[in-house]
């Protein structure tokens, strides 16, 4: 196992009711009658109710509250600019994000922008350092990118579908009320499912050895995403299961699976491109068509690692041969994420056309992408022509 140091300040509130905290707990960590701007989405937010009970549970506690609604899924750029001209001389203290991942990683992109004088795509070009930000806030509606306790911001400019990471932009409290994933319409329960699986995975397929603490956490989580998944995606309503979702997906992407070991990224490296090339395109349904090509492609070069998987997660009784076990153990996950909805080809997923090796060069532009097997240009072109048609 390697060293670590860990430490994530995010205040989980969790359970039915928690955004009528959001007021207190604000103004417990910015300080009273301070003046925030709250960014939400297309308006599920707005229709449920939820942006009303935030904003009320805001004013109770004497915040000024500025409104700015229409963050796209996969979110641009420009909004973000729009937004940074919008407040910046407005004396803003927080950004509340009511959504899902498209919604807080607009938040935290705006946070950092109205802390730097210069255009803030200049973090996600690598030419400036994040040094300041203003505290971000997340009342998560759907429970998939794990944004709500992550260190990461994921934005697209001009088909180019980048992230930046610190620990100044992960959310000082996140509000998980599971009952508001009730009105997900199913293809973004699907895809949220995968995703947070893939945040475990990209974490869990790791050369690393001496691991089995972490393994073991790894191992459970995946489970009990895939079984309450499953519940939720049948029936929306299922409250209990929501709870073991929510919290299982928000501390997939917290770090804490990644303890001690190296990670992977590749899954998400690749699955960045599709949706970055075509913006439609849901994150979550991307890896689901990434992820059994990528297993099928690198699992020789670590056959012990994808075996455990196979048994330990999926169930697969072991056979004497471990390519065999291998293969079920894939078979059984792809056969999963349809169970919920999601495709398991390009095609299936509307990319049939999609630039295959246009898209491995980008992918590769700053050299060869995850861990376990660093993948070149050619190695992505391969797992893209894979996934074109498994
Ligand atoms: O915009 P509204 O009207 O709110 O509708 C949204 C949106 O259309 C809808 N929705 C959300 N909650 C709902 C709801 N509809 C009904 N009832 C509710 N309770 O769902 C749609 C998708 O929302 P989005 O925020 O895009 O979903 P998600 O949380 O999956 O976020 C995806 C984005 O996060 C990035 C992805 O790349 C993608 O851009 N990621 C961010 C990460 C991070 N910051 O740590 C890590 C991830 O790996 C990921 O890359
Ligand atoms: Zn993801």
């Amino acid at each position: 196992m390697q060293n670590f140091s860990y430490y994530n300040p995010t205040r989980l509130v969790f359970g039915r009711g928690v955004e009528t905290q959001v007021g207190s707990v604000v103004s417990e960590i910015v300080g009273p009658e301070a003046k925030v701007l709250v960014i939400y989405g297309g308006g599920s937010a707005k229709r449920s109710g939820l942006l009303d009970a935030v904003h009320a549970s805001l004013e109770a506690a004497g915040i000024v509250v500025l409104e700015k609604g229409g963050v796209q899924p996969n979110p641009r750029m420009c909004f973000v600019r729009e937004t940074v001209d919008w407040v910046r001389d407005q004396g803003v203290r927080a950004i509340i994000a009511v959504g899902g991942g498209s919604v807080i990683d607009t938040a935290k992109a705006v946070a950092v922008g109205v802390e730097y004088e210069g255009d803030c795509w200049d973090f996600f070009e690598g030419k400036a350092k994040v040094e300041k930000a203003l505290p971000v806030f997340a009342v998560l509606t759907i429970p998939a990118a794990g944004s709500e306790q992550s260190t990461r911001c994921v934005i697209t400019h001009h088909g180019t579908k980048t992230g930046i990471g610190t620990e100044l932009i992960r959310p000082r409290a996140a509000f998980i009320n599971p009952e508001r994933f009730a009105t997900l319409p199913a293809w973004q329960i699907g895809a949220g499912l995968v995703d947070m699986c893939s945040h475990i995975m990209e974490r869990y397929f790791s050369k690393t050895d001496a691991t089995e603490y972490v393994d073991g956490q790894c191992e459970a989580a995946l489970r009990t995403i895939m079984a309450s998944g499953l519940k939720v995606y049948n029936d929306p309503s299922d409250y209990d299961a929501w709870c073991q979702v929510g919290l299982a997906g928000s501390f997939a992407h917290n770090g804490y699976f990644g303890l001690g070991r190296e990670e992977d990224w590749a899954c998400h490296a690749i699955e960045h491109e599709i949706s970055g090339w075509r913006e439609e395109i849901t994150h979550g349904a991307g890896l689901a068509v990434v992820i059994p090509a990528w297993m099928h492609y690198v699992s020789g070069f670590e056959p012990a690692r994808f075996v455990q998987f196979a048994v330990n997660v999926m169930g697969v009784e072991p056979r004497e041969d471990d390519a065999e076990t291998i293969r079920l153990g894939i078979a059984k996950f792809a056969a999963w994420t349809q169970s919920v909805g999601m495709p398991g080809t390009l095609a299936a997923l509307g990319a049939e056309d999609c630039p295959i090796e246009a898209l491995a060069r980008h992918c590769c532009r700053a050299g060869t992408v995850g861990h376990l097997k660093p993948l070149n240009v050619d190695d992505v072109a391969a797992i893209l022509t894979g996934a074109a048609g498994n």
